[in-house]
């Protein structure tokens, strides 16, 4: 089946779905983004994330380039385009296409949308979760503003990680305390039991799947810390994981090459895997 992706009010075949050179996405990377996971043929938590992308755009000063309204559609039309029942459905929206400059464009340039929609095979996530997931960590060397959905160093990052066997990497910052994945928030969980996250700061990406987790944790009556930790912490935690909309929850097995806790995925990740999409939402 052909792939169709949306560009700039029209849809397009995959293949011949292009952004102008000028665009400024392409150029400066001037742009925000969102990945929303499709469950049954829904969106989960399309809420949450079209309020964090306004927050993104807001930041960066980017008009979203139609209503809400008209942005849902697309996405519903792009997902649908695509025959995804299980998978994600990505959205950029950039400062448009203008000469390049490093400053803003011309007030009233339009600023420029691009949506695709993938399936996913739930069996891979479900293998993975099963045996757990590598992680290695770096350096948290991006700019201040990480909240704002937006990257290169994460890029890098990754990159890194699976030059080196593992699937993600955890950024650690000047302190030495993990901030987040390159594409997900981090986690641990105590051998007291208690659930540990970073607050939601400047210092990392407010993840949509880190709210539902948080709300699957206060459902199982489990206790939340959020709280920074080292990955010296990490290590020596029972168990560790990941989340992230494309992910949902991911126990995380190997920390730079060491077993957390047995080496294999824990109770409590597990069961926040399980119990995940009693707690988001589907529209
Ligand atoms: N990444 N931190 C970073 C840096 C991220 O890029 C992401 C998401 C998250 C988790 O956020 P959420 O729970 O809203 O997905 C945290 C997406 C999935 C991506 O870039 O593919």
């Amino acid at each position: 089946m052909s792939r169709i992706a949306y560009v700039n009010g029209r849809y397009r075949p995959h293949g011949e779905a292009m952004v102008h050179v000028e665009d400024r996405g392409f150029q400066f990377s001037d742009g925000v983004y969102e990945v929303c996971e499709v469950r049954g043929g829904r969106l989960v938590d399309e809420r949450r994330h079209m309020a964090r992308l306004k927050r993104s755009l807001d930041a960066l000063r980017i008009a979203l380039p139609m209503s809400s309204a008209a942005l849902s559609i697309v996405l519903r039309e792009t997902v649908r385009r695509n025959r995804v029942r299980d998978g994600i459905v990505y959205l950029q929206v950039t400062r448009g296409a203008a000469r390049r400059d490093h400053a803003f464009p011309p007030a009233g340039t339009a600023p420029g949308i691009v949506v695709t929609a993938r399936t996913l095979d739930p069996g891979r996530g479900e293998r993975l979760a099963a045996e757990g997931i590598a992680v290695i960590t770096v350096p948290d060397n991006r700019w201040g503003r990480v909240d704002i959905k937006s990257v290169l160093p994460n890029v890098l990052a990754k990159q890194a990680a699976r030059e080196q066997g593992a699937r993600e990497a955890w950024f650690v910052d000047a302190q030495g305390f993990v901030t987040e994945g390159s594409s997900s928030n981090a986690w641990i969980v105590t051998p007291g039991g208690a659930v540990v996250t970073r607050p939601a700061d400047h210092g990392i990406l407010s993840g949509i799947a880190r709210a539902v987790v948080l709300d699957t944790v206060a459902a199982q009556g489990l206790t939340l810390i959020e709280r920074a930790f080292t990955a010296k912490e990490a290590q020596a935690a029972r168990e560790a994981f990941v989340t992230a909309a494309s992910q949902i929850v991911q126990p995380v097995v190997r920390i730079d090459g060491k077993p957390v806790g047995d080496g294999r995925p824990g109770p409590v990740a597990t069961a926040l895997r399980r119990e995940f999409h009693r707690h988001a939402e589907l529209s």
